[in-house]
């Protein structure tokens, strides 16, 4: 599963990395930098929370077959 992070769009809410530290990691300035990258499907659940959850959207997966669902 392809996940991209808009470091543009990013304003540092950090409600990615409180969800799944394991997965989002903040640089020393408290903003996601990751761009994109490639996430076990196992964490499809925790990562779609954080797309729907950052106040910016400026998290997406890529996968055209997994449309993030609302929760
Ligand atoms: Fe940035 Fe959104 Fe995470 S604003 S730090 S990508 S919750």
């Amino acid at each position: 599963m392809k996940v991209t992070v808009d470091s543009a769009r990013c304003q540092g809410h950090a409600v990615c990395a409180r969800l799944a530290p394991q997965i989002f990691v903040l640089d020393s300035d408290g903003y996601n930098r990751m761009g994109s990258f490639t996430v076990d499907p196992s964490h499809v659940d925790v990562v779609r929370r954080a797309v729907a959850l950052c106040p910016e959207r400026a998290i997406r997966i890529d996968d055209p077959n997994s449309s993030p669902k609302v929760v």
